[in-house]
């Protein structure tokens, strides 16, 4: 286990460290360097002397040292799991998930560094010629959360070294430990110094503000709050930085009377219950047309029911902790506030011990509490009911975010209507789970911009140069 920072292939040790614990029990797991706004600047110096040489490597080798990155990944993934589980708290079984999932967007993009293709444009006179070349943006501040916090560090990292460019990562204060081992993979995987670096802190403004306001720094990619997202994005204003932002969501899940309802509540309990409910793309209004209501809710309750919270570590845990009292304290506000306007609990609604909250089933909720536009980050499925199709999709756009939405139904047309007419960057048709490399994900509205993941993502970390050729 790393515990000091990671810059220029050094690593560094700091007077000053942090503390981080496990959420299973409040114990200490380690003390990690606290790097100051002077450390960052020293990483971003490394990443900006660095690009210079590894922008010049060919698309090949920059592939190879990728694709050994993933291959240590996948052979360490039992370890790498172990140490995500501990200093998070999700089930084991979802660590490993975790690095696979991470994993897998090193070799994407290891495979998209050899396909950077570049346009001829027929010219706009006779004695013209046009063509488009993509290049590196150069150094990429790479802001990362604790939810996932190994995958959205690779989401970012691998597009970034695959198009040439370098990377200052700041992970969160509450999970660096995976941020740290996947530093010590890369230098194994042959980076040259530079190219990746990992600046852990306890307090993130000193360190967020010098990647947002030094001219070094091409580039931002944000995964977390909408609240933070505005204040990097304000920071980064000035200097007119090219920022990639992945926010929060306020995931509807749509019932339709046709849908297949065993289906529907499999694919309900994967969205909802993924992580504690700690997920951006995390259903957190469920919506179930009125004849099917009944039906719906009795099989979600048996599946509530049956969940097996605990430590992650432990085979069968199925709901971790959540990560800190902030997070219990704000799943106690929103139920507090539905019930006093009316909603009912029928399963869990109470913190149990530590940092753990019973899964729980809440119905009767209506579009007044503060639940419908509040992004929960917790283990509470709040359930709404709907007449038509025009109802439920005024419903489910009701909302500043617009990051994923989910729906069951079998009819084709109204398939095509609804997807089309919700307005989020992505869209599960009858199923829960959408996340994948192959495809860009991200949202529209205060969710944020730019994309991650598929032969998109990588379009973020290039800028794209036309030359104009004149022949005689
Ligand atoms: C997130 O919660 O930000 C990421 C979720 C995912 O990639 O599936």
């Amino acid at each position: 286990m790393k515990t000091q920072a990671y810059i220029n292939g050094q690593w560094l040790d700091k007077k000053s460290t942090f503390s981080v614990t496990n959420p299973y029990d409040g114990s200490d797991i380690a003390q990690v360097a606290d790097c100051d706004a002077e450390d960052a600047r020293q990483a971003i110096k490394a990443a900006h002397d660095a690009f210079q040489i590894w922008r010049n490597f060919s698309a090949g080798k920059r592939s190879r040292i990728l694709k050994n990155w993933c291959q240590l990944q996948l052979k360490n993934q039992k370890e790498l799991a172990q140490l995500l589980t501990t200093e998070q708290g999700k089930p084991l079984t979802e660590a490993i998930g975790e690095i696979r999932y991470g994993a897998s967007f090193v070799e994407w993009y290891a495979e998209e560094a050899r396909r950077i293709y570049g346009d001829v444009i027929p010219g706009h006179g006779r004695d013209k010629r046009i063509t488009v070349i993509k290049q590196p943006i150069g150094v990429v501040g790479a802001i990362t959360p604790w939810n996932f916090p190994s995958a959205m560090i690779t989401r970012k990292v691998a597009p970034a070294l695959a198009a040439g460019c370098t990377v200052v990562v700041k992970p969160s204060d509450l999970t660096p430990l995976s941020a740290l081992a996947l530093a010590e993979l890369a230098e194994e995987a042959g980076f040259p110094p530079g190219v990746f670096n990992v600046v852990t802190c306890k307090n993130p403004v000193a360190v967020g503000e010098v990647l947002t306001t030094d001219p070094r720094v091409k580039k931002i990619s944000f995964t977390g709050s909408t609240q933070v997202g505005k204040l990097l994005l304000k920071q980064s204003a000035d200097q007119v930085k090219k920022v990639s932002m992945e926010l929060g969501g306020n995931a509807p899940f749509i019932v339709f009377e046709d849908a297949n309802v065993e289906d529907a509540v499999k694919g309900c309990m994967a969205s909802k219950f993924r992580n504690a409910g700690q997920t951006c793309i995390c259903t957190n209004r469920i919506f179930v047309q009125e004849s099917i209501a009944d039906e719906f809710i009795k099989k979600l309750s048996e599946k509530i029911q049956a969940l097996k919270s605990g430590n992650g570590l432990e085979t069968g845990t199925e709901v971790g902790p959540l990560i800190n009292e902030a997070a219990i304290q704000k799943t106690a506000s929103l139920l507090a506030d539905a019930v006093s306007k009316g909603a009912k609990i029928t399963i869990g609604g109470k913190r149990q011990s530590g940092l753990f909250f019973q899964p729980t089933l809440i119905c009767d909720v209506s579009q007044k509490m503060d639940i419908f536009k509040t992004e929960i980050f917790g283990p509470v499925a709040a359930v709404y009911t709907f007449k038509t199709e025009e109802e439920v999709l005024q419903m489910a756009n009701d909302t500043e975010y617009g990051l994923a939405a989910y729906f069951y139904g079998r009819d084709y047309a109204r398939i095509w209507r609804v997807a089309e007419g919700l307005d989020y960057g992505m869209v599960g048709i009858n199923t829960g789970m959408i996340s994948t490399a192959v495809a860009p994900f991200g949202g529209v509205k205060e969710s944020g911009f730019g994309r991650e993941g598929s032969k998109y993502g990588i379009e973020d970390y290039l800028n794209i140069k036309y030359m104009c050729w004149e022949i005689q």
